[in-house]
């Protein structure tokens, strides 16, 4: 119940998936949250959810494709709960392109994926210095480790968020902060549930199918629930002493 007693933490994107169920857990953990989401309506209802069980959160408007509105989220999260201890860059799009991808497909998804998390960190870490520390989770994927079919774009951003989770650590360990990041296989989410429908698959025939569930370890696709656990096990004080480090949350998929 008290994994998080006491801290402050911001999550992107929020809203939806992986993002909502990480809010929920956090806040059944102790954790004060911010829910920063592009999604007004989505953020909000998250906010309302975990206020009705009785947690601790707030909704902030965010773009993270936008400096100034990452600015202005880090200045209301300070001013609402007076610090923050974890950042989660949660928030990314889902641009699935090859070598066809435009000038602005490119922008687009490095904006959010990649700039956006940089970004966070770089207006979280002050408030998190002057705290005594914190720490900061990336969101990986298999994709950052492996070649996927006419997925050019989003397995570029998802790389260079493994290194970016490195370098990060590096720079910030004399501050007290630990930065990691968790590599997520197939999570059962808006963009998983959309391409598996549009192939004509529902939950049960795209666990079993060969190039989704079928193709991790443990023959299945995640919940999303199942990400949040391993974000927030890195996001604690039980990570002490863990940093740098990218951990394949993946049912398997990449140990074959
Ligand atoms: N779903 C998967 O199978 C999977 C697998 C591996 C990694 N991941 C990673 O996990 C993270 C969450 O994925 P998901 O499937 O839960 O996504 P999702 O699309 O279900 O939710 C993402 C949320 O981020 C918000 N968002 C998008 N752009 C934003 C922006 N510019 N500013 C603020 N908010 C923004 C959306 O409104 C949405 O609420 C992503 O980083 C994704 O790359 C997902």
């Amino acid at each position: 119940m008290d994994r998080l007693k006491n801290k402050v933490a911001v999550i992107t994107g929020g809203g939806a998936g992986i993002g909502r169920a990480t809010c929920e857990l956090f806040a059944e953990e102790g954790a004060a949250v911010v829910v920063a989401e592009r999604d007004e309506a989505a953020g909000r209802e998250v906010v309302q959810a975990i206020v009705a069980r009785g947690g601790r959160a707030h909704f902030v408007q965010t773009d993270v494709a936008k400096e100034a509105s990452i600015q202005g989220m880090v200045a209301d999260a300070e001013k609402a709960f007076g610090r923050i201890d974890i950042l989660v860059n949660n928030a990314a799009v889902f641009v699935l392109k090859g070598i066809d991808a435009s000038v602005e497909e490119w922008r687009e998804i490095l904006d959010v994926n990649v700039v956006g998390p940089a970004l966070c960190a770089k207006y979280c870490v002050p408030v998190m210095r002057r705290g005594g520390g914190g720490a900061i989770v990336n969101l990986g994927s298999i994709s950052s480790v492996i070649a996927q079919p006419q997925m050019v774009t989003y397995n570029t951003t998802k790389a260079a968020i493994a290194n970016m989770t490195r370098c990060m650590a590096m720079d910030l360990a004399g501050d007290n902060i630990r930065v990691n990041a968790v590599g997520p296989g197939a999570v059962w989410t808006q963009i998983v549930q959309r391409l598996t429908s549009e192939a004509g698959m529902d939950r049960a025939a795209a666990d079993a199918d060969s190039e989704w569930g079928g193709a991790h370890l443990l023959k299945r696709i995640a919940d999303p629930r199942e990400i949040a656990y391993p974000i927030l096990f890195l996001a604690s004080d039980e990570a002490s002493f863990i940093t740098g480090s990218l951990l394949m949350v993946d049912g398997g998929y990449t140990a074959r």
